[in-house]
């Protein structure tokens, strides 16, 4: 049945499909970003197939097509990967590419799905959150665009959850996952492929890859942090291999199946091992990080925090340094709570801004329309047209292509941003974990007060408007409410205040504040203490700490 290296076109051999009947799990809904669970909830029986059953179902017309699939490489991807095999040629489609190892960065995901013009991808991922035993797993479907599949289809997939009676798989076929090449299962063509060639060759295409090199070999230090995590290979294949950095530029870069024991998130708190490198004596020029499935960065300068909200709006402006972008930009766009810095550059430059709601499958519609170049959000994540996922080695590759060009530090780019569009401080403040029952109504009790917030002054500000954020695709048309609470004053400054959808215990409740400050010499201050009256704000008006019984958030960013 399993034929190495050749593909045999067999007739599908019923009799070897097998249908097994299941139930229905509660609480299949793909939140911000596709289905997270526990691990131990994935790992029951029938779970994982009764999701990619739904998928499978709610998906006309695959019979035959090709089906992208890899996965952060966190503890259960392989299993995972063999039952989806298993499934997806019991489906009848007609191709799977597989990542060797059943390993694809997301963002190497959504540019496989694009070269290749796959019908759709499973990405098995739960990002940034911990992996192993007792850590998260997570899987989401992203369409033939290479993006995250939009709302009409997560909800449809949701909705034939609730309904499934069986799904189909094959009887025990294993394919040898580390090895590239050809199989035949029962008909459908697996082609394991190699995770990083396609990646890094999209990357070489966008960027001054000899101009970094030239960087690289004038003295200039950098790390780049993997976090134990799916870009260590790619890292060092494009950083290492072909731009020439030494050996051990890439910090903790062989996955592992726990990421070491660690959070894979990159920011301040989590990226320790970096941050300190960074802050420490001697600190090298620059310093980057991703997450758990690559598609997060950080970007750090010596003893130097960029926020993304103005690493997007670096990005935005800097494109005439960068080959792939020079000449071509149409538009930004950045989540709601993201800082209003990116627009500052749009309105400067001439080109469109977009707010959208958090997460990234919201920008896929003003991508393929060519609508934007450039999209990102405050939580870590910048990307482009180039694929439609965030992309966090993009990212760094575009600041490095930055630095080579402009020959300044990443301090000094910062600053003469600042001097010339204004500065948008900003920051995010995360209380993890909190009960659901209490983040739910403190939610609902502030959105209840909104509309009386309008007209009211705090301090030196005056709420001009308060809302829970609705959004009208100027696509499709297609109308997203209930995207997060948001009060905005007079002066420009903001608060937002949202239930993360990514969780997966208990409540994350985020708040974002920011405000804009154009005059040079005010440009120093620290931003926790520029906002600390912002902040207050919103304590006082949504009694925060009090009814969640903590005194400071879990992480600030
Ligand atoms: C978080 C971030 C959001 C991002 C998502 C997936 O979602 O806030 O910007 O798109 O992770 O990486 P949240 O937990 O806030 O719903
Ligand atoms: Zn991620």
């Amino acid at each position: 049945m399993l034929e190495l290296g050749t593909i045999k076109t067999t007739i599908r051999e019923t009799m070897d499909i097998l249908t097994i009947p299941t139930h229905p799990f509660e609480g299949q809904k793909p939140g911000t970003s596709g289905l997270r669970k526990k691990v131990e909830i994935f790992k029951q029986p029938h779970y994982l197939e009764n999701f990619v059953q739904s998928v499978f179902d709610t998906l006309p017309g695959h019979e035959g097509q090709t089906l992208v699939l890899g996965g952060d490489g966190r503890f259960y991807n392989r299993e995972a990967i063999h039952i989806i095999l298993r499934m997806a040629a019991a489906n009848g489609f007609g191709r799977v590419l597989v990542g060797r190892g059943g390993l694809l960065s997301t963002p190497a995901a959504s540019a496989i799905i694009r070269k290749y013009q796959a019908f759709g991808g499973l990405v098995l991922s739960a990002s940034h959150n911990p992996g192993g035993p007792d850590g998260d797993f997570g899987i989401k479907y992203n369409i033939g665009n290479g993006g995250p599949a939009p709302e009409r289809i997560t909800e449809a997939i949701h909705a034939r959850s609730r309904e499934i009676t069986e799904y189909k798989t094959l009887k025990f076929e294993e394919i040898p996952l580390d090895v590239c090449g050809t199989y035949n299962l029962m008909g459908t063509t697996v082609e394991v492929i190699d995770s990083v060639t396609d990646y890094a060759e999209l990357m070489e295409s966008l960027f001054d890859f000899e101009a970094i090199r030239t960087l690289l070999k004038s003295g200039f230090r950098m790390r780049f942090d993997a976090m134990h995590a799916i870009t260590g290979p790619y890292a060092t294949e494009i950083i290492e291999r072909r731009l020439g950095a030494p050996t051990g530029t890439v910090m903790n870069g062989t996955p592992k199946p726990d990421f070491g024991g660690g959070h894979p998130d990159p920011n301040l708190t989590y990226a320790r091992d970096l941050v300190k490198v960074m802050y420490g004596d001697d600190a090298p020029d620059f310093g980057a990080a991703s997450d758990g499935d690559g598609d997060r960065n950080m970007i750090l300068g010596r003893r130097f925090f960029v926020t993304p909200s103005d690493s997007l709006a670096v990005i935005a402006a800097n494109a005439e340094h960068v080959p792939g972008y020079r000449g071509r930009v149409t538009g930004v766009a950045r989540s709601m709570p993201t800082s209003a810095a990116a627009d500052r550059v749009a309105a400067a430059l001439g080109f469109e801004s977009f707010e959208t709601p958090t997460g990234w499958k919201f920008f896929g519609n003003l991508l393929d329309a060519g609508r934007i170049t450039f999209c990102g959000e405050e939580s870590f994540g910048s990307g482009s047209d180039h694929v439609r996922e965030k992309d966090g080695l993009w990212a760094v590759l575009y600041w490095l292509n930055i630095l080579a060009a402009r020959g300044e530090s990443v301090e000094d780019i910062l600053r003469h941003h600042w001097q010339r569009f204004g500065r948008d401080y900003y920051t995010r403040h995360d209380y993890e974990e909190v009960d659901a029952t209490v983040a739910k109504a403190l939610y609902s009790d502030l959105k209840a007060r909104l509309p009386a917030l309008l007209g009211q002054r705090f301090g030196v500000r005056t709420v001009t408007l308060a809302d829970d954020f609705a959004y009208t695709d100027p696509i499709d048309g297609s109308v997203s409410d209930g995207q997060g609470l948001r009060i905005l004053f007079d002066d420009g400054a903001r608060a937002v205040l949202r239930l993360s959808g990514t969780g997966t215990v208990g409540a994350t409740l985020r708040v974002y504040v920011e405000r804009y400050e154009a005059d040079p010499a005010r440009h120093d201050m620290n931003p926790q203490v520029a906002l600390a009256e912002l902040i207050d704000v919103v304590d006082a008006l949504s009694q925060l700490k009090q009814r969640t019984g903590r005194t400071q958030p879990s992480v600030i960013t």
